[in-house]
């Protein structure tokens, strides 16, 4: 088994600044698995702590290192980085079961886990009930189905919502966590058929797979919140880890195909216990081009030969479920949405080596809607049944793209191209990846 305190570190680990805190929050700025993991794991190098803050295990961020790459789900992606404090923030649904089983696959020692992850008392747990019924609310929407990942996360957020969550601080006392199970469970009874409910909302069993699995992990309770104000107040360098991407926002997002979390920077202050002044520097990770995983709008999706192009060239198939993934070109109107939903500083653009075989690469402008242009997502949602991407195409490269010549190096096609995305979106491309290696990015706006 690999100890990660052996991990190979990078350049970047050796450049930790001491006295001066700063914060940033990475997002996905489409719809998800924009290579966030990837962009996590390198900023981790000059980070002291890393805070998940929404979502659960649907999650999949894809980390190589060495020969090795790491899938991770549940833990942040900062534990491949020796010294890093790694927290589970509030915001967050958490599958006990999961995270003991991610433990083991990605080889971390439990002195490891002792020192370095931190687990908020506020976070929900996602029990089997859930589960049960992320499968029976998914197959019995038939057509309408929304694609989740089936990990439980939409039912355990509406027990949060409904006051009717067991929360990670409730395991610490087993009269008092029987109690909330007790509560958690009856309020199923409604939701899930005979046999179905009585097999995930056993009682006893439940009760003594969750408890087995808290008391390992119940010297890592924290109160989050009193945690990173210290670490704020020592001149600590933090990382808000966003799962999911912008447009799968509950509330932002292409509703009802959404996760059920806030995936938006904002959720990073509620989910993690910090406030807004909080926040440094927020950055969105963006492909290239755009992926969508699961059911739902895509106004940029190309059905045929060239989506077909980009998810064999990009390997686009989902790092939890191995489901192909939805392929288009880069959505601007969408994008600048996610400039202003987020407040972003910059944009981190990833996988442009995936380009590098397309003579001519299409960028959607605008929105055309029974005969008008849009250049604003429509607010009526059955505009996007009939919505038409205006696409401007640029110039491809068709050159091999590398980053270790640095930005000047990358051949002047693909320089445009990521100015042209500059000037669309009003922000500058801090980072632009080309590549799935840790040291596959150039960065032209350093965020520590
Ligand atoms: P996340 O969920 O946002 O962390 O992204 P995923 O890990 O689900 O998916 C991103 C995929 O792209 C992973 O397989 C990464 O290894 C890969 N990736 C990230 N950056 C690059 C890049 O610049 N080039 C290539 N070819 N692959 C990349
Ligand atoms: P990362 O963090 C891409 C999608 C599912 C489905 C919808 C709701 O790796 O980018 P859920 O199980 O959350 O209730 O499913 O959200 N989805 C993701 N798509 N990347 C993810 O995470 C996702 N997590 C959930 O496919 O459409
Ligand atoms: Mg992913």
């Amino acid at each position: 088994m690999l100890l990660l305190r052996c991990a190979v570190g990078s350049r970047e680990g050796t450049k930790r600044k001491r006295g001066h805190m700063a914060s940033a929050v990475i997002v996905g700025a489409q719809w998800g698995d924009e290579g966030k993991g990837k962009i996590v794991d390198f900023l981790a190098g000059q980070a002291d702590f890393v805070v998940r803050f929404q979502g659960g295990d649907n999650a999949g961020h894809t980390v190589y290192l060495g020969d090795r790459k790491y899938v991770f789900h549940i833990l942040p992606s900062g534990m491949l980085r020796p010294g890093v404090t790694c927290v589970i923030g509030s915001g967050v649904v958490l599958n006990l079961r999961r995270l003991a089983d991610e433990i083991s696959e990605v080889g971390i020692s439990e002195q490891d886990i002792t020192a370095r992850l931190r687990i908020s008392g506020e976070t929900a747990l996602i029990l089997p009930c859930h589960m049960a019924r992320d499968r029976s609310e998914e197959s019995s929407r038939g057509k309408g189905r929304i694609g989740t990942t089936q990990r439980g996360i939409g039912p355990a957020y509406v027990d949060v919502a409904n006051r009717t969550a067991v929360r990670m601080a409730d395991t610490l006392d087993e009269d008092w966590f029987r109690k909330r199970l007790a509560i958690c469970l009856e309020s199923k009874r409604d939701s899930l058929e005979g046999s179905e409910f009585s097999e995930a909302c056993d009682f006893e069993k439940t009760a003594s797979e969750t408890l087995r699995l808290a008391r390992r992990f119940a010297p890592l309770v924290c109160d989050a919140s009193a945690l990173l104000e210290e670490a704020r107040a020592k001149g600590k360098n933090l990382l808000f880890e966003g799962a999911q991407g912008t447009m799968l926002d509950v509330h932002a997002g292409t509703y009802p195909y959404v996760t059920s979390s806030n995936t938006v920077a904002g959720g990073a202050c509620v989910g993690s216990g910090v406030g807004p002044r909080a926040i440094g520097r927020i950055l969105g990770v963006a492909k290239a081009y755009t992926t969508r995983v699961g059911e739902g709008p895509f106004p940029t999706e190309l059905i045929g030969e060239t989506g077909e192009r980009l998810r064999e060239t990009g390997g686009e198939y989902g790092a939890t479920t191995r489901r192909p993934r939805r392929c288009g070109w880069l959505d601007i109107v969408q994008l600048r949405r996610a400039v202003r939903l987020n407040s972003l500083d910059g944009i981190v653009l990833t996988k442009l080596d995936v380009l590098d075989g397309f003579d001519r690469i299409g960028v959607c402008t605008a929105y055309r809607v029974k005969g008008r242009c849009m250049t604003e997502w429509p607010v009526n949602p059955a505009d996007l049944e009939s919505v038409e991407p205006e696409i401007e195409f640029m110039p491809g490269w068709l050159a091999a793209t590398s980053c270790a010549g640095g930005y000047d190096a990358l051949p002047a096609a693909a320089r445009n191209y990521v100015e042209a995305v500059e000037k669309w979106l009003g922000v500058p491309v801090a980072m632009v990846t080309a590549g799935k290696e840790r040291d596959d990015i150039i960065v032209r706006q350093p965020v520590f």
